[in-house]
């Protein structure tokens, strides 16, 4: 029997539920190509940061006041000549357009922030340079005490209303879990205009060096023990919205894949094990994925979607609070010897 691997995400039709998460691997045209071959359905590129495209402006800009002081020519309209650099964030307009000519699976561009400013102009740039749709990254810590719960909700809803209002491309939100109301969070993201969400972010955390006491920002890898997370919420939020739902972090094994599209994941976007293996590995997760469909007799993803999410299983308490108290009560501890 023949498996249909087919799904739709962000109104994107793709040949599978894998998508390469932005990460180094989706920042070269060549891994791009690999990760194509290997059979992966969609890629997001690497973030475009506010921080970049606000310090390339204030750069600009302080090269256009010094023109007007150092030459009587400023008067006059003239501008400085600066040495012809390309600057990062044209860079990398010209690899959303370098993929779309190379590749034939859709392009998603990402953008990376957490103020309304001039820098979300970079959405139409990246629309016009090809993308297929955009994912809003808001990689916001908050930090300050006296900033609350609701002001906090306001940022993320505020980013999307004004980013949907600008582009015509879809738009997918990469969305924090630390939220005290996630499931209320992801309706109100989705009314602000994002056509999907992709859960959850993964925030890396600071590390302290013993030796200079420095705080170093490494970066570790996911665990396939994070998967849980997105999948329990996935679980909850799918009787909840027609709107997209992309799985992130930790997944890591075709097992992991097809546990997210149960939990009702139209797409599985996947960055750590993709580093650790290279792309080829995309092929071991579309063909474990139709080992697992074949043998269960699971005609298409269509059909396997959402089959064990909250709404389509017995227990739906089993997403909540029963879980964690039979799995407390049931554990049961090693003997270990004195
Ligand atoms: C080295 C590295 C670079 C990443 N760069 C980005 C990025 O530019 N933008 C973004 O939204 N996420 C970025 N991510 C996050 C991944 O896209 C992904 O959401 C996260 O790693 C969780 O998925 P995983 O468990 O498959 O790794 C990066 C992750 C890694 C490990």
């Amino acid at each position: 029997m023949s498996v249909d691997l087919r799904t739709t995400y962000l109104g994107l039709e793709l040949n599978n539920p894998i998508v390469a998460s932005a990460s180094p691997l989706t920042g070269h045209v060549e891994s791009l190509k690999r990760l194509e071959e290997a059979g992966v359905a969609a890629v997001v590129l690497p973030s475009l940061f506010e921080e970049q495209i606000e310090h390339e402006r204030m750069e600009s800009y302080a090269v256009q006041e010094l023109g007007s002081g150092a030459f009587a020519e400023a008067m006059s309209g003239y501008f400085p000549d600066v040495p012809a650099t390309v600057s990062r964030s044209e860079a990398h307009l010209d690899l959303i357009a370098q993929a779309k000519r190379a590749l034939s699976v859709p392009v998603i561009a990402s953008l990376n922030g957490t103020t309304v400013g001039g820098w979300l102009a970079y959405a139409e740039a990246m629309q016009e340079a090809g993308a297929d749709a955009i994912e809003l990254n808001v990689y916001f810590v908050p930090a300050d005490p006296t900033e609350t719960s609701a002001q906090v909700e306001e940022r993320y809803v505020n980013l999307v209303q004004v980013l949907a209002s600008r582009i015509s491309i879809p738009l997918t939100v990469k969305m924090s879990p630390f939220f005290s109301a996630p499931a209320n969070m992801a309706l109100r993201l989705i009314d602000a205009g994002a056509h999907g969400l992709v859960l959850f972010n993964r925030f890396m955390q600071p590390d302290i060096d013993l030796e200079t006491l420095a705080v170093t920002p490494n970066i570790q890898l996911s665990t396939p023990a994070e998967v849980r997370l997105p999948l329990r919420w996935i679980a909850i939020l799918r009787e909840h919205v027609t709107a997209s739902l992309a799985a992130t972090t930790g997944a890591h094994t075709s097992e992991d894949v097809t546990k997210l599209l149960l939990a009702g994941a139209d797409a599985v976007c996947i960055a750590s094990a993709l580093l650790r293996n290279g792309p080829g590995y995309v092929e071991r997760l579309t063909s474990g994925l139709r080992t697992w469909m074949t043998e269960r007799e699971y005609a298409s993803v269509e059909q396997l979607k959402g089959s064990v999410a909250r709404a389509a299983v017995q227990d739906p308490n089993a997403y909540e609070r029963a879980n964690y108290m039979s799995a407390l009560t049931s554990f049961t501890p090693r003997p270990h010897t004195p």
